[in-house]
């Protein structure tokens, strides 16, 4: 009855399972996988979406890639980054999950591959097969800092490789793409007519400064066709709204063409409503409030992490350049989901597990920089006696 596409399992996993047991019985813990903004604590005023009702949204009047005004409000919001990206090349979209989609689907046939980075995001591996292509994946190696391993992405080709994926900053290991990197991949994917899209949602985030600066600019490259990502999402902390968009760059005929057809595509959807389309320019200048917020506390956590880190000698925090995340490196005494699941049901902290990212090898736990200072500093504490005393014990 049903397609592949879908799990034939939809059993929730076992660190789901136990989350749902403790909630049942009204036992709270603190929530170190809190990726929500606006479940985090922050100021969002009470009038902050105010410009959704603006009364021009009363008409429809349907654009596939998006209302000039709003497209002009992205590319505006490059310049802030200091990238020239003009708005001739922006095409919105309801959420960089809606923009994988699409882009799947431009580029993409039924059993093509996409290479997608490891460890990282854990969606990809469901949204690619949503759209019926399959995600290969290609290696980020730890050494000191994450960097790419660039001969994995090229034992990851094939002839049916049509997108390569990179993500930058990288959940979780916060590691941007670096402008040499880029060149490398750049010039491996151009010869072979791979596209190259990057996930660049954390980019406002930096936990290392200078790194954003420094990293690889796919909007503005001409040698290759590249789309890049971003959205209200987490640049203006506002999830709910649900404003992505993609920013072409590349040869101008391909970039052009790609356009036209990206045109196409969204015009069977029109995913984006019209109120957020009129309300894009006044939300992006009011997202700054909660952007602002929002780097200040990842700062502020990651801050208090590598301080807390001293008095862990067996735990290791891994160096980090941005994004909303933290990777504890921590000895292998028992499996990591055995780890995570004694860490909530004893210590009553939630933290993710390496495998759910992809990791290699265990053991790693990921945590959330986005909760309350006290509550992030109370649930780093917890873990660091839990695998202290594991270790003193073994
Ligand atoms: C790398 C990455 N891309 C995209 C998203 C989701 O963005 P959106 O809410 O715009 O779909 C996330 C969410 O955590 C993410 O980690």
């Amino acid at each position: 009855m049903f397609s592949d596409r879908v799990p034939r399992e939809l059993a929730a996993n076992p660190l789901t399972q136990a989350v749902a047991e403790l909630t049942r019985a009204g036992r709270r813990f603190v929530d170190l996988t809190e990726t929500n903004p606006t479940r985090a604590g922050f100021d969002y005023p009470g009038d902050l979406l105010a410009p959704l009702a603006d009364p021009r949204a009363l008409a429809y009047a349907p654009s596939p890639i998006g209302l000039a005004s709003a497209r002009a409000a992205v590319a505006a919001d490059y310049a802030r980054r200091g990238l020239d990206v003009s708005s001739d090349r922006i095409v919105l979209t309801a959420s960089t999950s809606d923009a994988y989609s699409m882009l799947f689907k431009l580029l993409a046939d039924a059993g093509d591959e996409v290479l997608v980075p490891r460890p990282s995001y854990p969606l990809f591996e469901p949204l690619t097969r949503l759209d019926l292509v399959s995600a290969r994946p290609y290696d980020l190696d730890i050494h000191g800092g994450w960097t790419i391993d660039i001969a994995s992405v090229e034992r990851a080709m094939t002839p049916r490789t049509r997108v390569l994926l990179v993500v930058s900053p990288n959940n979780p290991t916060g590691s941007f793409v670096r402008a040499d990197e880029l060149d490398h991949l750049a010039e491996l994917c151009a010869a072979r007519g791979i596209a190259i899209v990057a996930d660049e949602v954390f980019a406002d985030y930096e936990l290392e400064a200078g790194a954003a600066r420094r990293a690889m600019r796919a909007a503005t490259r001409s040698d290759v066709l590249t789309f890049a990502l971003g959205g209200l999402s987490k640049s203006a902390g506002l999830p709910q709204v649900k404003l992505g968009w993609i920013a072409v760059g590349g040869p101008d005929r391909l970039a052009r063409e790609a356009i036209e057809r990206l045109e196409h595509v969204c015009d069977a959807y029109l995913a984006v409503s019209t109120p957020v389309q009129i309300a894009a320019a006044a939300l992006m200048a009011r997202g700054a409030l909660l952007r602002d917020q929002i780097a200040r506390r990842v700062a502020a956590n990651y801050a208090t992490i590598k301080t807390m880190i001293d008095a862990a000698p067996s735990v290791r925090v891994l160096h980090s350049d941005g994004g909303w995340s933290a990777v504890l490196q921590v000895p292998s005494l028992v499996p990591e989901e055995q780890l995570v699941l004694d860490l909530l049901t004893i210590d009553e902290v939630l933290v993710h597990p390496g495998y759910f990212f992809d990791f290699p090898r265990e053991s790693f736990l990921i945590v959330s920089l986005l909760p309350p200072p006290a509550a992030f500093a109370s649930g780093v504490d917890r873990v660091l006696r839990h695998v202290e005393c594991s270790v003193s014990r073994s």
